[in-house]
């Protein structure tokens, strides 16, 4: 038997915007998921999910799912011809949209596959194999996802368009800042979301070349806030990511009504994370007291409200 895992993630800075070669920061979360796998008598694999979910989550991403199992065994050449594998996935990693569910599922399996079959593979090998999973969501991921995932921590993540190397360094930000994040229970397809931001960005090419040149010096703005621990500095970039999600569409109702409460509420910033039009949405507290209100306020109205911390 072998077992692995793979972090949840939040995006900060840079969601959509890193589909396009632009950077992006990504934070790994403590919780993560794990998979185990068994491999037992017959053919193929089959899975056993026992990770916490959103309602209907696993359900609408039940396909692409299979899919990314599929690919991730496939690409670590493990035959499933004559040997089976059983697949249990767990952990604490509540499986929501925007929180890197996905790879984490990728990882988890492709380091319990290492470590089943003994491959010694490295990270960034693990890190290919989950990639492979991350396609079957949408065919063009950026990878952040799966990066943060793999390597946790706090990263700057540029996709390389000419499908080389991407960019990723850590960034060790100096100081930890405490967060929330907010569920909007809504399960967004990244699939549509993207291919709709591609086609509103081919019929306003000059419109996207402005907003596409504002969210690079928000990016490179919040590098340097982050690694100065400036949180007010942090907060007020995260205001402004968010206007650019809403300029390219993909924030949602719910989404900036949860910005509002914890804008209210006393963060310092907020913002949609991830694919946006449902999921998650972040929001920056300048101290433990605050995250407590903001969480509160967010839950009285119904949704669900983790704190974490950043760097
Ligand atoms: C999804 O978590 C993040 C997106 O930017 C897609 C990607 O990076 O592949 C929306």
């Amino acid at each position: 038997m072998g077992s692995g895992k793979g972090y949840g993630k939040t995006i900060l800075f840079g969601e959509h915007f890193v589909v396009y070669g632009l950077p992006a920061i990504a934070s790994a979360l403590g919780s993560y998921t794990t998979a185990e796998v068994k491999v037992v008598d017959g053919k193929g694999w089959e899975v056993i999910d026992h990770r916490p979910a959103t309602p209907g989550y696993k359900e609408k991403k039940y396909n692409e799912a299979m899919q990314a199992i599929k690919n991730v065994i496939e690409h670590m050449n493990i035959d499933t011809g004559c040997q089976k594998l059983e697949i249990t996935f767990s952990g604490d990693l509540f499986a929501a949209s925007g929180v890197g569910a996905s790879a984490a599922q990728a990882t988890s399996l492709a380091r319990a596959i290492n470590d089943s079959f003994t491959l010694m593979l490295n990270d960034e090998k693990i890190n290919e194999a989950a990639y492979e999973g991350e396609k079957a969501y949408h065919g063009t991921p950026s990878g952040i996802d799966n990066t943060a995932s793999t390597y946790g921590g706090l990263i700057w993540f540029k996709k390389n368009l000419n499908g080389g190397k991407n960019t990723m360094e850590i960034v060790n930000s100096g100081n930890k800042i405490p967060l929330i994040i907010a569920n909007t229970a809504i399960t967004a397809s990244t699939v549509e979301v993207v291919a709709d931001v591609r086609k509103l960005k081919k019929a306003n090419p000059v419109r996207f070349d402005k907003i596409f040149s504002d969210y690079h010096s928000v990016a490179i703005n919040a590098k340097q806030a982050l690694l100065e621990g400036d949180a007010v500095s942090i907060g007020k970039l995260m205001n402004q990511n968010h206007k650019l999600l809403q300029e390219i569409t993909v924030s949602g109702e719910i989404n900036d009504r949860l910005v509002e409460i914890a804008l209210n509420n006393g963060a310092l910033g907020a913002k949609m994370t991830g694919t946006g039009r449902g999921g998650l949405v972040i929001a920056l507290a300048e101290n433990v007291e605050v995250q407590k209100n903001i969480a509160k306020a967010i839950e009285m109205k119904g949704y669900d409200a983790w704190k974490t911390m950043i760097g």
